[in-house]
């Protein structure tokens, strides 16, 4: 089984909106498991590590206050395909153009305050967990849904 994990942080936005328990609802729904989870302040050192792709444009010391403006919540979820299922789940960037169905197409307007961030592929999600979890901060724990969440091949 193809079994990846990928990092959510639940943004301001979200938290200020009350939006927290609508979104971890939809990953657990979708049949993810959530392998770790806190909530954390962000700081200008760590934004400019996870934002390293951003630094230089004219947003980012926009995105760096919003980001810094009330703590977060980061999620480590894992599944099957997690990266690319959890990015659908979520929505393109700018919330005005995600598909409805979609967090942000559902709960967003904005191409800023769009609701979470999810790892864009498996390169940068093994980066990311690491970056914002310790490795005994994540749980390896067996759930019960597991085989209906899954057909009998993929569970392997
Ligand atoms: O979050 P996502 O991977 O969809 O988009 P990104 O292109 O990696 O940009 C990271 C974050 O920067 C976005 O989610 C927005 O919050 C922010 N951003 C912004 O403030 N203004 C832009 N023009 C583009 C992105
Ligand atoms: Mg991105």
């Amino acid at each position: 089984m193809n079994e990846e994990r990928t990092l959510i942080i639940i943004k301001p936005d979200a938290l200020q909106r009350n939006l927290l328990g609508e979104i971890v609802g939809r990953f657990e729904q979708k049949g993810l498991k959530i392998i770790g989870m806190k909530m954390i302040q962000l700081e200008d050192a760590i934004l400019a590590e996870h934002y390293s792709h951003h630094v230089d444009k004219p947003f980012f010391a926009s995105l760096k206050n919003f980001m810094k403006s009330s703590p977060v919540v980061v999620m480590a979820l894992s599944g099957l395909n997690a990266i690319s299922a959890v990015r659908l789940i979520v929505g393109p960037t700018k919330g005005y153009e995600a598909d409805a169905g979609s967090i942000r197409g559902d709960l967003s307007l904005s191409g800023q305050t769009n609701i979470v961030h999810a790892s864009d592929s498996s390169g940068s999600a093994e980066k990311e967990v690491a970056r914002f979890f310790k490795s005994e901060e994540l749980f390896d724990y067996k759930k019960i849904d597991f085989e209906f969440v899954y057909g009998e091949e993929e569970r392997g």
